[in-house]
């Protein structure tokens, strides 16, 4: 992956979902242009945010839209998400009223994405690819189960010890 070692993304976020991958960094560089933004005590950062968290909207929709396509049990994943957002939009209007600086705000989201990441991404990742997801193998009919098995096992050695 050239595009995650060049970038802001670091190697030990990437969790090998190319299209959530992307997003993860592209918010990773939205929060560090915000950072350096912030340095000018002439820049108002609010509509940034905004569009930040307009991005994270997207991005969990993106996230909650692969787990549809696939079959995966993603209720808990979600409630994160929600309250994720809860909190976000919490701490920006702590940002709004002046009770909060924006350059501990990012602070903040930064550490709570990267923690997402790891404690969930990385399994939500994990489970779309154990072999219960291999949706691209084809059952056909009039095959036995133990054929099915067989082949979804060959299958899924194929595509994921490479
Ligand atoms: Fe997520």
């Amino acid at each position: 992956m050239e595009l995650m070692h060049a970038g802001l993304l670091p190697e030990s976020l990437v969790i090998d979902l190319p299209e959530v991958d992307v997003q993860h960094e592209e918010i990773f560089i939205r929060i560090e242009s915000l950072k350096t933004a912030c340095f000018d005590i002439d820049y108002d950062p609010i509509g940034d945010f905004e569009s930040l968290l307009s991005f994270f909207v997207y991005h969990f929709a993106t996230e909650e839209r692969i787990a549809q396509e696939s079959d995966l049990e993603f209720s808990e994943h979600i409630k994160t998400h929600r309250k994720g957002l809860r909190v976000l939009n919490k701490a920006l209007d702590d940002v709004r009223s002046g009770l909060r600086d924006a350059y501990s705000l990012l602070r903040y989201i930064e550490l709570w994405f990267e923690r997402h990441i790891n404690e969930q991404d990385k399994a939500f990742s994990a489970s779309l690819q154990s072999p219960r997801h291999c949706r691209a193998f084809p059952a056909q009919a009039n095959t036995s189960f133990q054929d099915l098995q067989v082949g979804l096992a060959a299958f899924c050695d194929s595509r994921y010890s490479a």
